[in-house]
């Protein structure tokens, strides 16, 4: 049995998800002879600390980032858990974005047989992308979709007779507007809807362009529009509350794809949609048939603060192609949620496709942390999996492409003052 060490940055909202997913795979990997053993959670909420050995079974490391001269996560490494370079461990980081770059560096510089699995965005700014050609082949970040059941499912039908024309992705939910409620309050969310939202369909495009050999699969911005912006806890910093953007593949053949990002919910962005001409998806799947309560998620919410706002969360893709030659239109819901669970509806044929072949109690972050610990512990090749840098750096870079462009079109101020008006005055 090989011992494979793996260590946790961070217990939030994540960081839990991913120990919950992490003793859904011990047995598996323990049968393909794989011991993963979760080592240290490391964490900077002093009150967490104490309870998390208890929780996880794990060493807890405080990290005192408030500290005059905090100690380098390399260092604590060493001296907390006793780590060398020669040392082959595993670090799943879900810190806030914020601290990535810095961890990464810290863990791929000071410890070369390590892997670095961290949450997205890894970068928020393009400067970061050098760590990327430097420690690439090192370097993972969990995107989920990869795994999504119904991911999964269109993953197989390319390998059949199904070819892609033209994507179009939609990924909206409210969260922001917790944030405009309380502008200095952090609920893991950087670098804007763009980047906390659309970052997982443009990586998700380049791996169903990839499993159809568009590759290198660069991109040209064709249009980019920023609807809105609201205040991040930097008050002089602004951050996109919803967006829309298309991408042109300059690959051959070439291939279109749109993505629609929000954080301010369905409805709100539907309106939005519709005043730069664009469609709304209520209504695009209306008229397939597709009831409301198949695909959206609403939650009332009770809090004080926003009593006024429903949460209201979509993840859906919208995939025209060609079947064995004859026009094919897929519309993937990709949102797990109580009561609502993912799926492929073949538009032609008019029927929810057969999942059961990708289906399994593991949730997609499970299968995630196992691809990662599998190629990992077996020397794989980490680059060229749906997780590693080839995806990461493309997913970064148009994120940063459609950011620049946005914003060169829309001016920040009034696009500010318009959100403000729209979502606080009139609640
Ligand atoms: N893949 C997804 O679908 C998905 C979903 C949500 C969030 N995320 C990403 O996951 C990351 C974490 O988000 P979250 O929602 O779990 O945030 P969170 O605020 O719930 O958790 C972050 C935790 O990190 C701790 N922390 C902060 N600085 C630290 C440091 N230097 N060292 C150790 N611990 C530190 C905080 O105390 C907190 O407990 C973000 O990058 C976010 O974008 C990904």
């Amino acid at each position: 049995m090989r011992k494979l060490n793996i260590v946790f940055l961070g217990f939030g909202r994540m960081g839990r998800a991913a120990f919950a997913s992490l003793k859904q795979i011990e047995g598996r990997l323990r049968q393909e002879g794989i011991d993963p053993h979760l080592l240290a959670v490391f964490e900077a909420d002093e009150n967490l600390v104490s309870e998390l050995t208890e929780r996880t079974g794990a060493k807890a490391v405080f990290v005192d980032i408030a500290a005059a001269q905090p100690i380098p996560l390399n260092q604590l490494l060493h001296q907390q858990l006793g780590l060398d370079a020669d040392d082959e461990f595993l670090v799943y980081d879900a810190t806030p974005s914020s601290c990535h770059v810095e961890n990464l560096v810290a863990v791929c510089k000071h410890y070369p047989r390590a892997v670095y699995l961290g949450e997205k965005p890894v970068f928020t700014s393009r400067g970061g992308l050098a760590m990327l050609e430097r420690f690439g082949s090192r370097v993972l970040c969990d995107f989920v979709d990869s795994q999504n059941e119904s991911v999964l499912k269109v993953l197989a039908m390319q390998r059949g007779l199904f070819c892609i024309h033209r994507l179009r992705f939609w990924r909206l939910n409210s969260s922001g507007l917790q944030k405009l409620s309380d502008p200095h309050m952090r609920r893991g969310i950087e670098g804007g809807a763009l980047l906390d939202k659309g970052i997982h369909d443009i990586a998700l495009a380049a791996i169903l362009m990839r499993n159809q050999q568009i590759t290198p699969a660069s991109w040209t911005v064709e249009e980019a529009v920023n609807l809105a912006f609201m205040p991040s806890a930097d008050a002089d910093d602004l951050a996109d509350a919803a967006g829309y953007a298309k991408l042109q593949s300059l690959a051959s053949p070439s291939l279109e794809a749109e993505f629609h990002y929000s954080w301010i919910g369905v409805q709100r962005f539907d309106d939005l949609s519709s005043d730069i001409g664009e469609p709304s998806l209520r209504a695009l799947l209306a008229r397939r048939g597709l009831e409301e309560n198949s695909w959206l998620w609403r939650s009332p919410r009770c809090d004080k603060s926003w009593a006024a706002v429903q949460e209201e969360e979509a993840r859906v893709a919208i995939v025209d192609g060609t079947e064995a030659g004859r026009e094919t239109q897929l519309v993937v819901n990709l949102l797990s949620r109580p009561g609502i669970q993912p799926f492929v509806y073949h538009t032609r044929r008019e029927e929810f496709l057969d999942l059961s072949p990708h289906q399994s109690c593991e949730t997609p972050l499970a299968r995630v942390l196992a691809l990662a610990i599998h190629n990992y512990a077996n020397g794989l090749p980490l680059s060229c999996s749906p997780l590693g840098s080839g995806i990461i750096g493309q997913a970064h870079q148009a994120c940063f492409d459609i950011r620049d462009e946005a914003l060169l079109r829309e001016p920040f101020a009034a696009a500010s003052e318009w959100f403000r008006e729209e979502c606080l005055v009139n609640g």
